[in-house]
């Protein structure tokens, strides 16, 4: 009787060793624990042993039974498990591609625009953003007692050091260290006492070009200047320049290109005046000449600046400046 126990017992975990489906668990089940199962005909032993033995055998029968219940309560939790962890794959869904990193829209157009006047022959120079009073202002004929300081809201450090206002002051640098002739342009970061708004930053970026040689013109700046926005934004869009002022050049002007949106039409992004306004320019004045040691009998030069946050808006199709700057993800992954 209590071989039968045994045998019961080692049939049962034989049996559960080969459980595959759900179909065998069900029949597992229904071949040991079921109504009719092994565990209950093996009760039915009962009636046949002598009375002292009843005690013993249904202490056996009452332990086969919790132990086969127990057992597949766990297989059947187990099983299920590892049903549920295999539907959850699906094999015709597409793979997850991981995130990578990419170029931020003003980095990818400040390349851009180092690509085209690379192309053009000009060299790309650096300069420091913690910059001297000289190098800012004073070099570039703004001194101290002049109003044009008034034209650029400063970030004083100390009397002295300012953060950079402008691409300017690496013109200096350069001219300093190098003799003519210079063709070069500075990409860079610039600082302004701006309240941030829709089109001001406190800090954006720009390029300087400069260019000095023997018999330099205007007809040379207006020259680099269209090929630049032919090259940046199509062969039919037009450069105008106005007279200005800088006290860094002589003539200066300011330059705009055929609003980029209406091609020179009138839309609602130009006011309908049909140009967008880039930023300055000008023949290199004498004293910043005079300043670096330059003979200015001997050289003529240009000089330019151009706002790259400015073009990255136009090449876009961005109306606020700040977007650039906030670091929202959705933002910068549509470029
Ligand atoms: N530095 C001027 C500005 O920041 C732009 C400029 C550069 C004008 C070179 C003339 C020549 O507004």
């Amino acid at each position: 009787m209590f071989e039968e126990v045994e045998k019961i017992k080692k049939a049962y975990f034989e049996d559960a060793k080969k459980v595959k489906t759900s179909d065998d668990v069900e029949k597992l089940r229904i071949k040991y624990l079921g109504r009719k199962g092994a565990v209950s005909s093996a009760f039915t032993m009962m009636e046949e042993v002598p009375n002292d033995k009843k005690p013993m055998l249904g202490k056996a029968l009452n332990q086969l039974k919790t132990e086969l219940e127990n057992h597949f309560a766990t297989l059947q939790q187990e099983f299920k498990a590892s049903l549920n962890k295999r539907e959850t794959i699906d094999l015709t869904l597409p793979g997850r591609k991981p995130n990578t990193g990419r170029k931020h829209p003003i980095a990818q157009v400040e390349d851009e625009i180092k690509t085209i006047f690379k192309g053009l022959g000009f060299v790309v120079e650096d300069g420091p953003e913690i910059e001297n009073d000289f190098y800012n202002f004073e070099a570039l004929n703004i001194p101290k007692s002049h109003p044009a300081r008034d034209m650029q809201d400063t970030l004083y450090i100390n009397d002295d050091i300012v953060l950079r206002t402008h691409t300017s002051p690496v013109q200096i640098r350069v001219m300093e260290k190098k003799q003519p002739p210079v063709r070069m342009i500075a990409p860079g970061r610039v600082y302004r006492r701006d309240t941030p708004d829709a089109t001001h930053s406190p800090f954006f970026h720009q390029v300087e070009g400069l260019v000095v040689d023997k018999d330099i013109s205007f007809a040379d700046l207006k020259g680099v200047i269209e090929a630049f926005a032919h090259r940046m934004f199509g062969k039919d869009i037009k450069v105008r320049f106005r007279p200005s002022f800088f006290p860094f050049t002589e003539p200066s002007a300011e330059y705009d290109f055929n609003c980029v949106f209406c091609r020179g039409q009138g839309c609602r992004v130009c006011k309908q005046t049909g140009w967008i306004e880039i930023s300055g320019a000008g023949m290199v004045h004498p004293n910043v000449f005079r300043a670096v040691g330059y003979d200015p009998e001997i050289y003529s030069g240009y000089a330019f600046g151009m706002g790259i946050d400015r073009i990255a808006m136009l090449k876009f199709d961005i109306d606020g400046i700040r977007t650039f700057f906030e670091n929202d993800i959705r933002f910068l992954t549509q470029f």
